[in-house]
């Protein structure tokens, strides 16, 4: 069954990863109509893809009877509002993760789920990529678990982007009010997780925590099946673009580490170590599409060491999860991440939080 497709928010991640892959799974999808703030934007989008519904307002595109499911690709603060306008117009819904900014909006957003009959999904690609697929089925034949390294120390976007593809953006022409509107939107959330008075490194962090972390503090509780026990330590630096975070899981620890900086590498992962065997699996950047992504499983014995590779694998993990909400919507297939599971996501970033606020004050 081919689903029309309506998009909210044209900007880096539509024009880079959403679009071609969408354009890329046409059997499945039909782009069928766009929306963004930015009137530029929108027709220079729409006029590149061919896409001939070009709606001035989400409730517009939303009202629209011919779209069967939409993506919410807007900024954070807006995905709560805005998914629940499309739950309530009867269609099925992806939003980018992070799935809401604060605990308040997440938990509107799973009753208006709950009370419908639609699919919602959480963006978080990363949990859809064939290696950490294949990590957690290793994972089922393992042993305990000794200890775990996840991190994300990386470059932002634009540095890979810039040399492969052209992202239009807004030209000075989105309302002004609707950018006051927007930024006291997003104060006002900032404010109720971190606090009105909180300094500036722990608004950037818990920027950074639900802007990259997410990805992989979401996909570290999905590989290891459950969130961790307690924070046990995190400290903020850098003007919070740095954190390093330990986290108790009863047997075994695990260890966070994040950086965001100028150096042009995007080095994320897991590793995962029981007494005699590892393994290991890298993301790269997401913002070149189709990069290989291999699975390292190394298992050691008294008078043997052997190391396997899975992959490597091309296929992207932003096609695999749209593959995955068109099945949900038309086949009824598992949905992995609802937003009700982004609930113990936001419950860690406000333990990390409080910890790392309590290491600063210290
Ligand atoms: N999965 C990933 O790896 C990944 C990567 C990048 C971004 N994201 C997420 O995708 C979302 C968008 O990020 P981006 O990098 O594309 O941002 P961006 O700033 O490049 O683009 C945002 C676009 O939304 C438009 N916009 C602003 N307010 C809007 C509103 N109220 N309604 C509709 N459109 C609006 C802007 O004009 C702009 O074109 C964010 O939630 C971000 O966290 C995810």
């Amino acid at each position: 069954m081919r689903l029309k497709v309506g998009l909210v928010g044209l900007g880096e991640v539509a024009q880079l990863m959403h679009i071609p892959t969408l354009h890329k799974l046409q059997d499945r999808f039909e782009l069928a109509a766009v929306h963004d703030v930015s009137p530029s934007v929108l027709a220079q989008v729409a006029d590149h893809w061919k896409i001939e519904k070009r709606y001035g307002t989400a409730a517009a595109l939303f009202a629209d009877p011919e779209i069967d499911a939409v993506l919410i690709l807007s900024p954070d603060q807006h995905h709560g509002e805005q998914a629940r306008a499309a739950i309530a117009a009867g269609k099925h819904v992806f939003i980018e993760k992070p799935a809401c900014l604060t605990a308040a909006d997440l938990e509107t957003l799973v009753a208006a789920e709950a009370a419908s009959n639609r699919v919602v999904m959480v963006g978080y690609m990363r949990r859809f990529a064939p290696a950490f697929v294949a990590a957690k089925q290793e994972l089922e034949n393992f042993g305990p678990i000794s200890y775990v390294r996840v991190r994300d120390v990386i470059c932002e976007g634009p540095w890979f982007f810039n040399q492969t593809d052209t992202v239009v953006t807004p030209n000075g022409d989105i309302p002004a009010a609707l950018i006051d509107e927007s930024r006291a939107l997003r104060k006002a959330m900032m404010d109720a997780m971190c606090g009105a008075d909180a300094p500036a490194i722990v608004r950037r962090g818990y920027e950074v925590m639900t802007g990259l972390c997410s990805h992989s503090l979401s996909a570290m509780r999905d590989l290891l099946g459950s969130s961790p026990k307690r924070v046990i330590g995190a400290q903020l630096s850098q003007n919070g673009e740095q954190l390093t975070a330990m986290f108790d899981y009863g047997s075994f620890t695990a260890i966070y580490e994040c950086l965001i900086d100028d150096i042009a590498r995007f080095d994320a992962g897991i590793e995962v170590f029981s007494k005699n065997k590892r393994l290991h699996f890298r993301y790269n950047t997401p913002y070149l599409r189709n990069l290989p992504m291999t699975l390292e499983v190394q298992e050691s014995t008294a008078d043997s060491n052997l190391v396997r590779t899975l992959g490597p694998f091309h296929t992207d993990a932003f096609q695999i999860e749209l593959e995955a909400f068109h099945s949900s919507i038309t086949k009824g297939a598992p949905n992995r991440t609802p937003p009700s599971d982004s609930k113990e996501d936001i419950e860690l970033f406000s333990k990390i939080l409080a910890v790392a606020k309590s290491t600063l004050a210290g």
